[in-house]
């Protein structure tokens, strides 16, 4: 074969290969075996040394013009292997921009925590700061100081957790209610004083509607003229504040061995506005807190002269309030802690 014949077939092969190579690390693999130094182009001009001299410009001509088809070929197919591989990223690669985002996933606060920190707020807001007193109470600041001595019959209202007596041999029991936290509070300031005391009560007793722990927010003033119009007032507008709507307040009789004259709070009812409904038992009312004047013998324990200062105390049930603000049917639900439930209730709302 003659080198003419050899050069075209070779620029015929070069083309070919160049055309079909699969990937652009093969194409640079056949640069090198036909261009590259040692190359099969390289190795064919050796030959032109026994190429009578007539000839070698043309056949040179024809080398240059092989490299110069070569590597147009080449840029060629380095620009299809890169759009072969863009179309192919986007047909693998396309979002769906229509499709609705996915949120990071949010916690929020349990249903009961909201409700205690929107009760602390309003009470903050009308000058009550808030404090805290020991779930593990003696015996004399959870009854006897709150005139439930220990044979009194008042002391079946609660179902006590008794505990072993404390390193002193006294009585200690899970607090039944904040109220000793009013003690606390009377023991280490003198009044006047207004103050609220959130927090975790037991009693033993689990059923539908009660669960062995729960959650109370005491309150509480003493001064030197406290009256029940106060307290009404109050009370008023703290549920007014909560459930925020102008709700009708009743206050009915009734009896707490703490307090004289004491009282029941009933709020309108929210679901049926007094028409009678299954969550008020068809009485247009729903009991939410007990309340009243603080009782002489009460001051007389922790020192306060009741001649110059009288009170009034209420004790907020949380789960209570929690459950009718945020309609929630089942007390149970609150501490289940299932995510499905708790995320509708902390739904848009800051952590
Ligand atoms: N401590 C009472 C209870 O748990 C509630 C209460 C508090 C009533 C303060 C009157 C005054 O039942």
């Amino acid at each position: 074969m003659t080198m003419r014949n050899q050069l075209e077939d070779l620029k015929a092969r070069a083309l070919e290969e160049v055309q079909k190579a699969p990937s652009a690390a093969n194409l640079e693999e056949i640069r090198v075996q036909f261009l590259g130094k040692k190359g099969l182009l390289t190795q064919l001009l050796r030959g032109l040394k026994d190429v009578p001299e007539a000839q070698r410009p043309e056949l040179g001509n024809m080398a240059n013009a092989l490299k110069e088809a070569f590597n147009a070929a080449w840029v060629e197919r380095v620009h299809d292997l890169e759009h072969q591989e863009l179309q192919q990223r986007l047909a693998l690669e396309w979002i769906d921009v229509t499709l609705p985002g996915r949120r990071p996933h949010e916690g929020g606060l349990h249903p009961l925590s909201r409700a205690l920190a929107e009760i602390i707020e309003i009470f903050l807001q009308m000058g009550f700061p808030s404090m805290s007193g020991p779930e593990v109470e003696t015996d004399w600041h959870n009854f006897g100081a709150l005139n439930i001595p220990a044979d009194h019959p008042a002391r079946e209202m609660h179902d006590t957790f008794y505990l072993s007596p404390g390193s002193d041999g006294g009585q200690r029991v899970l607090r039944t209610h904040t109220s000793p936290v009013q003690i606390r509070a009377m023991e280490s300031h003198k009044p006047p004083l207004r103050i609220i005391a959130p927090g975790k009560v037991y009693r033993c007793d689990s059923d539908l509607t009660h669960t062995p722990m729960f959650h109370q927010v005491e309150g509480f003033m003493v001064d030197r003229d406290c009256h029940f119009g106060q307290l009404l007032g109050l009370l008023e507008t703290f549920l007014r504040r909560f459930f925020e709507r102008r709700l009708p307040v009743r206050f009915r009789p009734s009896f707490f061995p703490f307090t004289e004259p004491s009282t029941e709070v009933d709020m309108g009812c929210l679901f049926c506005e007094g028409s009678g409904c299954r969550v008020c038992k068809g009485t247009g009312w729903i009991e939410v807190l007990g309340a009243g004047l603080i009782h002489p013998n009460v001051l007389g324990n922790v020192g306060i002269d009741k001649e110059i200062f009288s009170g009034f105390a209420f004790g907020i049930g949380v789960e209570r309030l929690a459950m009718l603000k945020y309609g929630i049917g089942d007390l149970r639900t609150l501490y289940e802690n299932d995510v499905r439930f708790l995320s509708q209730h902390t739904k848009g709302k800051e952590v």
